[in-house]
């Protein structure tokens, strides 16, 4: 496997990957496939440009002539889809663009996929598809019963993807994972708007109660998952990606907030996310018996992303201080109450 089509590869775990592929194997090209949508970030890819193993081409999944074009220029052996709308807040305003890139957009790059006859096809999934989780963990063979229009969208996605398995026997893989951290993180995601909010002094706003239990995992070490699934994983297999270490809102908050020397106050508790899913949870035995484990502990991946985030101003402030970015800050958050 030498050519590998990474769609999506301008956004936060696209880019991380990218960059992990170029490091780890150096007889690899890597094709950057991305629509730049307001995730889509050249300045995460900043540096490749020089590498001649790396291409970039900007189009849409959606847009299947383009598709087969760069499937044809650059001799894709494989796949690795992380296109896709990603924001479980913009999927409750405007679910349309969920379904045409993860649904429509995931059928478009099987097509081609099934087309070209190539070595392997990976889609980058959730553990959002299984739904909410009160208790216990979810195994891959477990029901989707995904509860916002993101997550209904990707699995949309995955079961069109065991669907070109089963029917076209088209060599795919699905992994599931858990809530990214690290390099390159919109600041619309928890985490990154937490720190960068903190270090500007603006209240971090807390859904709800802030009980909710999210299972935080350095992206690096979802690479290196995503990895080892292309190269070792079963064609029409899935395999979870998580920790296994589940941490509240709050602490999570707090944690923050410890690590930059700020003070609690800055904590709000406001509207809760319609739909908000209190819990999510992987049995991830699949993948380990692949010989994954995670790297870092929650307390390693939070120290080294708040790192970089105070490190690396010029990149968020750049998309913090756009139009975009402060219209969509209104409108998910100016109607929001305050509620203690
Ligand atoms: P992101 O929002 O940071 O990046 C998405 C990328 O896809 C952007 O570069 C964007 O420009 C591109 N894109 C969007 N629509 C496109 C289209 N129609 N055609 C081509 N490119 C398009 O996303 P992320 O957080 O890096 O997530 C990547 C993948 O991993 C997604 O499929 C997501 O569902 C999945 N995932 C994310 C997490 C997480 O915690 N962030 C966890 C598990 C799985
Ligand atoms: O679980 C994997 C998923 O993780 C990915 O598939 C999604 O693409 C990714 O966005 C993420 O979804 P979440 O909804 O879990 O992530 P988010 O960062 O939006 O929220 C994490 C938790 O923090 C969740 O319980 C909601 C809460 N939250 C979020 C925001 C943006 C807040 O309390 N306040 C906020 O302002």
């Amino acid at each position: 496997m030498r050519n590998l089509l990474i769609a999506g590869g301008a956004g936060f775990i696209g880019s991380n990957f990218v960059h992990y592929i170029l490091e780890r194997y150096s007889d690899y090209r890597v094709v950057v496939y991305d629509k730049l949508t307001y995730a889509g970030n050249l300045d995460n890819l900043k540096g490749l440009e020089r590498d001649p193993r790396y291409a970039f081409v900007h189009g849409d999944i959606c847009d299947m002539d383009r598709v087969e074009e760069t499937m044809r220029q650059y001799k894709i052996d494989a796949i690795v889809n992380f296109a896709a709308e990603t924001h479980v807040d913009r999927s409750l305003m405007s679910p349309g663009s969920f379904i045409q890139t993860d649904v429509y957009g995931t059928y478009v790059l099987l097509e081609a996929a099934k087309k070209f006859g190539i070595e392997r096809y990976h889609q980058v999934s959730t553990d959002e598809v299984y739904g909410e989780v009160l208790q216990g963990s979810s195994r891959e063979s477990d029901m989707l019963a995904a509860r916002s229009p993101y997550a209904a969208s990707k699995a949309g996605g995955d079961l069109m993807v065991y669907a070109y398995f089963i029917s076209f026997g088209v060599p795919t893989t699905i992994t599931r994972g858990s809530n990214n951290i690290g390099p390159y993180q919109y600041p619309e995601k928890v985490v990154p708007l937490f720190i960068t909010n903190a270090l500007d002094n603006l209240p971090l706003p807390i859904y709800g109660d802030g009980q909710q239990m999210r299972d935080y995992q350095y992206v690096w070490d979802h690479c290196e998952a995503i990895d080892i699934v292309l190269h070792k994983g079963k064609p029409g297999e899935v395999y979870n990606v998580g920790t296994g270490v589940e941490t509240r809102n709050i602490d999570m908050a707090r944690m923050i907030l410890k690590l930059l020397n700020k003070p609690e106050s800055l904590i709000q508790h406001v509207t809760d996310r319609p739909g908000h899913d209190r819990r999510y949870s992987l049995n991830c035995d699949k993948l380990k018996a692949l010989g994954w484990r995670s790297a870092h502990t929650f307390e390693q991946a939070l120290e080294k992303t708040v790192r970089w985030y105070v490190e690396n101003e010029w990149w968020w402030r750049k998309i913090k201080s756009g139009e975009h970015y402060r219209e969509y800050y209104e409108r998910n958050y100016g109607q929001r109450q305050v509620l203690k």
